[in-house]
């Protein structure tokens, strides 16, 4: 494996959500012998790095987002040992393995908070963030107006008292409080701990949460009918952020410990270059989502399919903002989506054109500024669970808090239904489709998770191997492209440009090198656009349709079509 600082320039992510990869065992749930199994389809994709989603023991209130013990793993997920034999099998590889690391809060089962429940005199009461509720008209209320990402107040009362504890997601997920050094000191032995064993990195959960408004004072912004304000200004983002991680940094003694931080919370570029700046950040990749959701569907209970757009010129600037901000001085993850959205086959591409659409969103992706990772399935063109029943859906405990809200809000189940089909996280949950057997070659028990609608019609990678058009070999032509050192270099270091800022439905982009320019042009439509060209063309590198329609330095995009040029 390459030894450099700032290796994973060099590196293409692949995220994976172990309930839903691979069952290794046969109890219908996919676990780390089911990851070593498949390491070597990863390694053919050219995929060289893995980010895992938590594999910590937990009770899976939120799916392993909520850790009861951060020096075990996760028992449905394997052993501790099974845990050393991936690393060992990926590394000889040279596949590299990130874990997801949660640092803002635990279980409410985590041994910490129950003695923090227990014993207000303990040590671990001041891990957690306990506050008294405040009296209005006789009645207890929480201490602020502050309303959480899953359910409505952030403050849960702690039973048969008058204090409340702080969750900014579900209530089994109580926040730790990083103002507390000693807190932070479990976390550095934690992170070093499995450093210790070879890890390669952490993705680092939430991590735009760990700072808080010690004010604790109420939020000025206008609150819903329950009396609670999302108000990400107090808890994301925070100046503190920088120097709790600061100290997570230094705690590594300057090993090359890949940190990639999830930062939503609507961070901005400028406060992004100062958590990732190579020199001076803590940092190595911020996560924003900024790219997400660029077509009106998040929270779009109330709208129609045919409202959900992509908003080319938005995807354009969101894409452009970061990069303009932060190229010079960090580096950048690159990515359509992960567990926590619908499949970006759903979301900006179209089942009608799916072998093109999926084809296009690869090359527009891997060719920008910035380390690639796919989201499991990707790769094939994995869409939303479009005939799952809500139930499907409900699994997932902030789509479940949602469900009681939207019902209350007077929504009919089948109008939440298809909100949740086409928005749900769940849908970029799904068991990964591998080929013609039974439950789609996952596992022979009937999995847990939900599997996708097209399974049965063979739509998986056995199949995508078999075409030489496929999706999955066209991605795997594409990845090899990409890794090439030459064009690695050029996508890296050359100055990148937006052609045509204001086309509204192709996305193309120009990295301008020394001697070589190479672009993209991507028709985010489903159906043909015309595209001015004022190049020469030297090679088309990539396209998903045969040859080229171009007269008088106009291209004709067929839907979704799209091009990896060199020019003249
Ligand atoms: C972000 C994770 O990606 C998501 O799945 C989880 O629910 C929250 N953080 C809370 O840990």
């Amino acid at each position: 494996m390459e030894n450099g600082s700032n290796w994973w320039n060099e590196a293409i992510g692949y995220i994976i959500y172990p309930e839903s990869f691979k069952d290794g065992n046969g109890d219908g749930i996919g676990d780390l012998r089911g990851i070593i199994e498949k390491l070597d389809y990863l390694k053919e994709l050219g995929v060289n790095l893995l980010w895992i989603c938590p594999i910590f023991a937990s009770p899976m209130d939120d799916n392993g987002y909520d850790v009861s013990d951060y020096y075990h793993i996760n028992p449905r997920f394997g052993t501790d040992e099974d845990f050393i034999v991936l690393l060992k099998e990926a590394h000889q590889r040279n596949i590299r393995i990130v874990m997801d690391l949660v640092l803002n809060h635990t279980s409410d089962e985590h041994p910490w908070f129950q003695r923090a429940l227990h014993d207000e005199n303990a040590p671990e009461h001041d891990y957690y963030i306990f506050k008294k509720g405040r009296y209005v008209d006789g009645k207890l209320m929480p201490p602020t107006n502050w309303s959480s990402f899953f359910t409505s107040s952030v403050w849960e009362r702690v039973p048969g008292t008058d204090e409340f504890y702080f969750h900014t997601f579900s209530r089994k997920m109580p926040d730790v409080n990083w103002n507390n050094p000693s807190l932070r000191k479990e976390y550095f032995k934690i992170a070093n701990y499995w450093v210790e064993k070879g890890v390669d990195g952490f993705r680092l959960d939430a991590v735009a949460h760990l700072g808080k408004d010690l004010s604790w004072s109420d939020s000025t912004l206008p609150v819903g009918k329950d009396g609670t304000v999302l108000d990400t200004s107090k808890f994301s983002n925070r100046p503190e952020v920088f120097s709790y991680l600061k100290e997570l940094r230094a705690s590594f003694l300057g090993k090359p410990v890949l940190l990639i931080g999830e930062v939503g919370g609507e961070i901005q570029p400028e406060q992004g270059r100062l958590l990732a700046d190579r020199e001076k950040g803590t940092l190595n990749l911020l996560f924003n989502f900024d790219t997400v959701w660029n077509n009106g569907n998040f929270g779009s209970i109330g709208k129609k399919d045919e409202e959900i757009k992509t908003d080319v010129l938005l995807l354009k600037h969101n894409f452009m903002r970061w990069y303009e901000a932060c190229h010079e001085n960090c580096d950048m993850p690159l990515y359509w989506c992960n567990h926590d959205h619908p499949r970006v086959l759903s979301q900006y591409g179209s089942l009608k054109y799916r072998n093109e659409s999926a084809k296009m969103l690869a090359n527009t992706l891997l060719f920008f500024y910035g380390t690639p990772f796919l989201h499991y399935g990707e790769e094939i063109g994995l869409a939303n669970l479009l005939e799952a029943p809500l139930e499907s859906f409900t699994m997932d405990v902030g789509t479940k808090d949602s469900l009681s809200s939207f019902r209350r809000e007077g929504y009919s189940d089948q109008e939440i239904l298809n909100f949740f089909r086409r928005a749900a996280r769940m849908n970029g949950r799904s068991i990964m489709q591998w080929n013609h057997d039974e439950n789609a070659g996952f596992s022979k028990t009937l999995p847990r998770m939900p599997l996708g609608f097209d399974y049965k019609e063979g739509f998986d990678v056995q199949d995508e191997m078999e075409d030489p058009y496929s999706i999955l070999n066209f991605y795997q032509y594409a990845i090899n492209l990409r890794r090439d050192p030459f064009i690695n270099d050029l996508v890296l270091r050359a100055p990148l440009e937006i052609v045509d800022w204001n086309h509204p439905d192709v996305l193309s982009y120009l990295h301008r090198g020394n001697d070589t320019r190479l672009m993209v042009i991507s028709n985010f439509r489903p159906y043909e656009v015309y595209f001015t060209f004022d190049y020469q063309i030297a090679d088309i590198l990539l396209q998903n349709y045969d040859g080229v329609i171009l007269k008088d330095h106009v291209f004709t995009l067929r839907p979704f079509e799209t091009l990896l040029l060199r020019l003249r």
